[in-house]
């Protein structure tokens, strides 16, 4: 049988999300369970991850698997010059499925192409984070009771932020507006404002975050990321662009959601954590019962 990779969100069918939301809640509702006997699934970190590689870990966990892998490429043998190609290679025959981070953007792809287990992009640059994507789709449905005709509002790094182009995209099959809400140096890059165009869908950018919280069912926060960026005055002179605090909440949908990747920096006041919107520690904990699901569909276990 082909391997089933999940590299760009846009891989998976409107029905296949929907089947790995439905797994999820299966999952939240019943986590420990022994399908993973005798898998050994491999993660390969070449960026720092706190959330993505210790809910895989725990998915796996859970499931009844082992994970072996590493946490810092410089303490595999890339360290000393092998190519990606090779790495993937051979692990590929210490694993039943690799799950990867790389900061290089189409990496995952080129694992994908070389490996003969599956391969699961846990980011690759700033191009696309799909695992963060279904669980973020999982949070939304859970929420909202509904993922069509929403609006949801993004805001901070649209340029370089991996989760906020693959939400888009899994969002352009449900009707969503979108609001963009970014400096002028982070907007959200011309080939997915082509990729809106193309579905005929509502988006408007922003500089101001005030105006458009009201409107949000969904208001989904991202962190300026210094390490992408190879001006450090840039960094400098966007890094505070925006706060979300308590009392801007005030006049909002009564159900909105504030939602966030994390890590924060401080693109979110901790007097936000207590407010009944916020939602971005469950959400993070959504990604346990997801990354179960995504891992139990692919090796078709589920
Ligand atoms: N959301 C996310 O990718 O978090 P980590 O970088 O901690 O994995």
């Amino acid at each position: 049988m082909e391997n089933k990779h999940l590299v760009s969100i846009t891989d998976f069918s409107k029905e296949e999300i929907f089947r790995i939301l439905d797994l999820a809640e299966g999952f939240e509702k019943n986590p420990n369970q022994n399908l993973l006997d005798n898998k050994v699934i491999a993660t390969l970190f070449f960026e720092p991850s706190t959330r993505t590689r210790l809910s895989f870990e725990s998915a796996i966990s859970r499931l009844g698997g082992k994970y072996i892998g590493f946490t810092d490429a410089g303490s595999s043998s890339v360290k000393k010059g092998e190519s990606l190609k090779d790495t993937i290679m051979t692990v590929a025959n210490y694993s039943d499925m690799i799950i990867m981070r790389n900061p290089i953007e189409g990496s995952a792809r080129w694992a994908s192409e070389v490996s003969n287990v599956p391969i699961v992009n846990a980011g690759d640059g700033a191009n696309q984070h799909p695992t963060q994507t279904l669980l973020d789709l999982y949070s939304i449905r859970k929420t909202q009771g509904t993922l069509d005709n929403l609006n949801i509002c993004f805001v901070g790094d649209l340029k370089y932020g991996r989760t906020v182009h693959s939400l888009l995209q899994a969002m352009a099959m449900f009707n969503t507006t979108y609001n963009f809400v970014s400096p002028d140096e982070l907007k959200i890059p011309n080939e997915y404002k082509l990729y809106l165009d193309k579905k005929d869908l509502k988006y408007y950018e922003h500089k101001e975050l005030d105006e458009v919280l009201k409107h949000a069912d969904i208001v989904y926060m991202t962190r300026i990321q210094r390490e992408r960026f190879s001006d450090p005055i840039e960094y400098e002179r966007t890094k505070n662009s925006y706060v979300l605090k308590n009392n801007m909440l005030e006049n909002t949908k009564e159900n909105m959601k504030v939602l966030h990747p994390l890590p924060r920096v401080n693109e979110i006041h901790t007097n936000v954590d207590e407010n009944e919107k916020a939602y971005y520690f469950t959400q993070a904990l959504n990604g346990v019962y997801t990354r179960q699901a995504i891992i139990t569909h692919i090796l078709g276990l589920k």
